[in-house]
């Protein structure tokens, strides 16, 4: 039976980089790898533009039911002064909500031809292959007690409040052990029990589950703090990083840095199993809709098509068939093709289209 996939492609870039991908995706359904029924709808200042919201219900709807969402990216300088509640980044958190994705996952992977674009030592980052496992709904962006407020001795306090209930710490560490399975089998379990108790719970739980249920992992506890400096240091000891909201949103940029290049950086979203092993989930680039490069056909595809293997990946567990696409992307950066903010001396500069053709003929030679 055919899988359902909503493309959002949203604004600026957005649609640029999904035009590439919707390439791909008739290549592999022509070649019967796949087979993908997708359907497209709006998000973000486009989806404004014609509804006078970000995200219509009918659109959220499709969300709900399609098997996997791919977002290109949203917002733009056009809506920058929309009132609050309907500016384009409102439609990516209803998804995000009402999907329930409580799981992001976001990939820190060096490819070998671009292991110098990295601010640090080759050989420090060369090979590198880490995942981030960011919980994404609860924690101090999220808890109550939280507001301003004026004491009675006239000074303001701003107030946010850290907690996780265990369940919610269960769930995120399973999605992280399950992944290490298919990986390197080692999770560093991230948090500050030192001086949270949230932080305490965190690890306690983790451990009770890892001990448990996941008895052939490798389960490592580290302090925040020292997570940061050790992802500069030696990355590399790292396979599988859990984290809670705050740490992971810190953590994920810097290890994403890592790697050099924005335009390369994937994303997945996990939301709650619902049944028949299947979860809701949404796939997109790291990357936002770059207005200074929009209708230019300049940006880099690699991020959202990256996405849509991971969509192969973890939606589908078409393993070969993203082992192939992410293979066809490491052939066609060996053969020195680049877009400009991957450019480098020697090599050949590309457009976005120019990064789809490459791409295609890699697959082609691979198929
Ligand atoms: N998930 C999302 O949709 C998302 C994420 C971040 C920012 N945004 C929105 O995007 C808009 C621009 O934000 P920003 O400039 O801070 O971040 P950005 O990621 O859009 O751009 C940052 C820089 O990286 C470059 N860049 C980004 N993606 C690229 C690609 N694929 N190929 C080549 N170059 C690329 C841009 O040209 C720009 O110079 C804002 O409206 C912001 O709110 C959306």
């Amino acid at each position: 039976m055919s899988k359902k996939i909503l493309i959002l492609a949203g604004d600026g870039i957005g649609p640029e980089v999904m035009t590439e991908v919707k390439r791909i995706i008739s290549w592999m359904n022509a070649r019967g790898l796949t087979d993908f029924a997708v359907s497209e709808g709006l998000v973000g200042g486009s989806a404004y533009d014609v509804h006078g919201v970000p995200l219509a219900d009918e659109t959220m709807a499709e969300a709900m039911d399609a098997d996997a969402v791919l977002l290109g990216a949203v917002g733009g300088p056009k809506w920058d002064s929309l009132d609050f509640s309907v500016k384009p980044e409102r439609g990516l958190l209803r998804l995000r909500k009402e999907m329930e994705l409580f799981a992001n996952l976001r990939p820190a992977l060096v490819f070998d031809a671009l292991a110098e674009a990295s601010s640090l030592k080759l050989d420090i980052v060369k090979g590198l292959d880490i995942m981030i496992v960011r919980e994404l709904t609860g924690g101090v962006y999220f808890g109550q007690p939280r507001g301003i407020t004026t004491l009675e001795n006239g000074e303001r306090q701003g107030l946010n409040t850290q907690v996780y209930t265990t369940s919610e710490i269960v769930r995120i560490a399973e999605v992280a052990f399950d992944l290490a399975y298919k990986r390197g089998k080692k999770v560093h379990s991230v948090e500050k029990a030192n001086v949270m108790e949230s932080g305490l719970l965190w690890r306690e739980e983790v451990q009770k589950l890892r001990d448990a249920k996941y008895g052939d992992i490798a389960l490592e506890h580290m302090y925040a703090d020292n997570c940061a400096m050790q992802l500069v240091r030696n990355p590399k000891q790292f396979d599988v990083i859990v984290t809670d909201n705050l740490f992971g949103d810190l953590l994920s940029d810097c290890a994403a840095m890592l790697t050099g290049s924005l335009g390369m950086l994937p994303s997945a979203s996990i939301g709650a199993d619902i049944g028949g092993g299947k979860r809701r989930a949404m796939y997109e680039p790291v990357h936002g809709s770059a207005p200074d490069i929009a209708g230019q056909g300049k940006a880099n595809p690699l991020a959202c098509i990256l996405s849509y293997s991971m969509m192969l990946r973890y939606s589908f567990g078409m393993l070969d068939v993203a082992d192939m696409l992410d293979n066809a992307v490491q052939d066609v950066l060996n053969q020195g093709i680049r877009t400009g903010d991957i450019m480098q001396a020697g090599a050949t500069l590309v457009g976005t289209s120019g990064m789809g053709d490459a791409l295609l003929k890699a697959l082609e030679a691979r198929a």
